[in-house]
Order: structure tokens, then sequence, then C-alpha cells
């Protein structure tokens, strides 16, 4: 009686393990269905920052697209007042002597026409350009008379700027976002600028208070603003492009920078960044790897789907790469991602990386202004000589804080469907100053070009 009473004890106790076993791998099965849920509501219960996803994820049970953590810590050091900064320079050993092409080319076959911003570069200047020489003289943008000009009272105050945090607002879709956790060393030390154009420049005196300094200088908190009247290109983002991949330009005296989209707060010493991306692996410059793609034809592709460019350019500029040579990126090659994430570069400026800044705004400038499908082509290009480092994505979205545009960007550049309504003399053709290669004939058959197929591997992309 009582041996038959203690086995089924023992059989209860046992079935209520297992069944309470299974609840709880019920639950954790769907914490992590949840995330990759379509249904919104589902998606919204996931939580990627929670302690068991985290364990999940460690253990491999999260399956490939979800274990991308959002944000991870960055092994920073700990006191910006005890960073060494480097005597010196590094040095430059393969490019010594760059100078810059500043007169553009005004007369074609007896007819002048106006200088542009990045200059009317041809074909084969754009090849001669790629090959590295020890003295070389390349287009990069500030041609003569095109635009982007600086106040004089900017142009003096930026020459005394050796360490600079750059950012820029254009067509007023930001407000200046005041950087967190800066140290006084680093307070003292940096130039914080922030580039601005004259439709910006109103709309933050509406809307934020602008102190003026007595010496023509106009303040946002940190934030010195820097005016560049004259945009040189009808598209703003186009604009924006200047002193993102042209800092060493605008601010000839910075030895390093950090430029940062207008939309993000940093959150993050500049000292700490400098040490933690520049001098702790002697790099040159660091940006970001892409959180989904590594080749550029992913890139475009999303690009495409989500509007970002006319559709019919995006194509023509990616098949002139792949005609060029540029092969869709594969796991184990030179590079461990073609696509970067721009919105935060660290550099410091040597020949090199100052020349890779060129060449890469040159395919800005030719092409569409996604500067996300060139970089990896200008790396390609220079045959792996170009070094930089690409640091985890998990650790640029712990860089800043986002804000949101104060409006959503739309051209309608975005919204032509084919070649002929972008033939040039439409009403519709919104870029006449930039994107010349787009118009340009090129020098090679393009129609046999077949683009690498794309496998659409995450729906965020
Ligand atoms: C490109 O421009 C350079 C400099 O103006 C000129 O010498 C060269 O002949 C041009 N090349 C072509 C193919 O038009
Ligand atoms: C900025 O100012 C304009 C004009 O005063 C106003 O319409 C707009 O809502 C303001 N925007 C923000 C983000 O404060
Ligand atoms: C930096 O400031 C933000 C607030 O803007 C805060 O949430 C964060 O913890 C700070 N980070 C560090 C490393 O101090
Ligand atoms: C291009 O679009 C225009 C109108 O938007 C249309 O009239 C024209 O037929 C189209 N051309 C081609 C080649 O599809």
């Amino acid at each position: 009686m009582k041996i038959v009473w203690k086995k089924g004890f023992i059989r209860l106790v046992l079935v209520a393990g297992i069944l309470w076993m299974f609840l709880i791998l019920i639950a954790l099965l769907f914490h992590v269905w949840s995330c990759q849920s379509s249904v919104s509501f589902f998606s919204a219960i996931c939580n990627k920052d929670s302690k068991v996803f985290t364990v999940l994820n460690n253990m491999g049970i999260v399956p490939e697209p979800l274990n991308l953590q959002h944000r991870c810590p960055i092994p920073l050091s700990n006191d910006p007042d005890k960073i060494v900064i480097p005597k010196g320079r590094t040095p430059d050993d393969i490019v010594k002597d760059l100078s810059y092409v500043t007169d553009d080319e005004l007369w074609n076959n007896g007819f002048q026409r106006s200088p542009l911003f990045g200059g009317h570069q041809n074909w084969s200047q754009r090849e001669e350009s790629f090959k590295l020489k020890s003295t070389m003289k390349v287009h990069c943008g500030f041609v003569r008379n095109s635009g982007a000009e600086m106040a004089p009272s900017d142009i003096k105050y930026v020459k005394k700027c050796r360490f600079v945090v750059t950012s820029g607002i254009f067509d007023g879709y930001d407000i200046p976002q005041q950087p967190s956790n800066i140290s006084l060393r680093s307070k003292k030390l940096f130039c914080f600028l922030m580039v601005v154009d004259e439709i910006s420049l109103t709309f933050i005196m509406q809307n934020v208070t602008v102190k003026e300094d007595g010496h023509g200088g106009k303040w946002v908190g940190i934030w010195r603003l820097v005016l560049l009247k004259y945009p040189p290109y009808d598209e703003p983002r186009r604009n924006g492009k200047i002193p993102k991949i042209l800092l060493h330009r605008l601010f000839p005296q910075a030895q390093y920078s950090i430029w940062i989209d207008g939309k993000m707060e940093l959150i993050v010493d500049p000292l700490l960044i400098l040490e933690r991306y520049l001098w702790r692996g002697k790099y040159t410059f660091a940006i970001a790897q892409h959180k989904h793609h590594h080749s550029i034809y992913e890139e475009a592709d999303a690009n495409k789907r989500r509007k970002r460019y006319a559709r019919p350019l995006i194509d023509l500029h990616m098949k002139i790469y792949r005609y060029e040579g540029m092969e869709s990126w594969k796991p184990g090659g030179k590079t461990i991602s073609d696509v970067p994430e721009g919105a935060i570069i660290i550099r410091e400026h040597t020949a090199m990386s100052n020349l890779f800044s060129c060449l890469w705004f040159n395919e800005v400038d030719l092409f569409t202004p996604r500067d996300q499908l060139s970089f990896g082509y200008v790396v390609y290009r220079l045959g792996g000589l170009f070094k930089f480092y690409m640091f985890p994505n998990c650790e640029y979205n712990s860089l800043f804080v986002l804000h949101p545009h104060t409006r959503e960007h739309s051209s309608a550049v975005e919204w032509v469907k084919n070649i002929t309504e972008l033939d040039g003399k439409g009403s519709r053709m919104k870029e006449s100053r930039g994107g010349l290669g787009l118009w340009t004939p090129y020098p090679g058959n393009l129609d046999s070009v077949v683009l690498p197929p794309v496998a659409r591997t995450s729906k965020a992309g």
C-alpha cells in the first residue's frame, strides 16, 4: 500500500516537472519567435535587450539575422584625462604630396559652361585618379566660383581647430543636438562645428536660441554654426556630402575629425572615440559596418526598394561599377564588408585618408549621392592599399542617440522611373549640377552588363 502510494507520488512529481519544463520552453520559443514575427503586435513584444534573449543568443538558439545585437558596450578607456595623444602625425608613405584641381575646364567644343563644384572631370581623369603615386593632383570639390563659400569670420575661427567634431544640417531637416558626456578636456580640445545652409540657419534661428559672440560667430550650445553660402547642388543630399566627406577641405587645419550626421546626438566623449577607433589600432580612418548589407549590390537593391534615388540611375551606377570589375562581396575576401554605415566617420587627416575622401566624394559627385554604394568601390579601386578600420555595427549604435528629422526627406528625382524622364531637358530634371557621370555617355558598352543576383536577407534592410 505504502509502496504504491510512493510510486504514484514520484510519478506525479516527474510529470509535473516535465510539464513545467515544457511550459518554460514554449515561453522561450514564443519570445524568440515574436522577434521575427512580421505581425507588428508580436514583434513589438520582442525585447532584444532582455536577459533571456541575450542568454538564448549566446547559446546559439536565436536564428542568424536576429543575433545581431543592436547595441553593445564599446571597449572605451575609462578616463579622458589619462588618454595620451600621439605626438606628431602618422607618416605619409604611399601618397606624400596631394594637391587639388581648383579651376574648371570652362570651354568645351567652343562653348563656355559654368564651373561645377566637382569640376567637369572626364573619364580618363577619373581613371588616372585611382593610380596611387607619391605626388597626386585630383579633383576634390571646391572648384573656384562654384559655391559653398564660408564667411571670413568662420574661416578665421576654424584655423585654430586641430581636433574637430563636425555635423551638418541642410534644407532645415534638423535642429542641432547637444552632445552629452563630453569631458572638460574634450570641451577645451575640440571645436564643435555645425555646418548649415541658409535655409537651415533660418530654421534654426526660428526654433532654438542662437547666441552671437561679437566676432561674427553664431553658437547653439557647444556648436559653432558654420554657414555654407550658395549651395552648389540642387539636391540637398548632395550638399550634405560636402562637410561629411570633404571635411579636410572645409577645415584644412584639422588633424583629427569625427563626423556625425545632424539627426544624431553624440553620447561618447570624442577623445575616447579617437583613442578607441584610431590610436589603439594605429588606424587613420574608421567607419562602422552596415547592419545588414555586405555587398554594394544588396545595398543598391535596398536603396531602390526604399526609393532613395531614381531607380534607373541606381541601376546605371551599379552597371558602371560591375563593368569596371567590382564583384559582389563574398565572405573571406579582402574586406569584412563593402558597405559602411556612413553616419559616423572618424579620421586622421593624412594624405592617404584625404585622397580616399576626395575619390569617394568624386564618385558621389559623378553618380548617385548614395555614398554607401561608392565607398566599397573606391576601396576596391585602391587595391587594398587604403587601410581602414571597420568596426562592429553594435558599437556604432552605442555612440549616439537618434532624433527623428523634423520632416521626411523627399525629392522629385526619387520618383523618376525611366531614363528618358531624366534626359536633362525635361522639367523633371532636378539634378543640373550633380551626377555628371550619369548624363555623360560612358566609354564602354554597358548593355551586356548583368548585375549580380541579390538575396534579400532581411526585411529591415
Ligand atoms: C580629359 O581632360 C584632360 C584635362 O583637361 C585632357 O587633357 C584630356 O584630353 C581629356 N580626355 C578626354 C578623353 O577627353
Ligand atoms: C520651427 O519653427 C517653425 C516656424 O516658427 C515652426 O513652424 C516649426 O514647427 C518649428 N519646428 C520645430 C521642430 O520646433
Ligand atoms: C551618456 O549620456 C547619456 C544621456 O544622454 C546616458 O544615458 C549615458 O549613460 C551616458 N553614457 C556614459 C558612458 O556615460
Ligand atoms: C518614360 O516615362 C514617360 C512618362 O513618365 C513616358 O512617356 C515614356 O514613354 C517612358 N519611356 C520609356 C522608354 O518607358
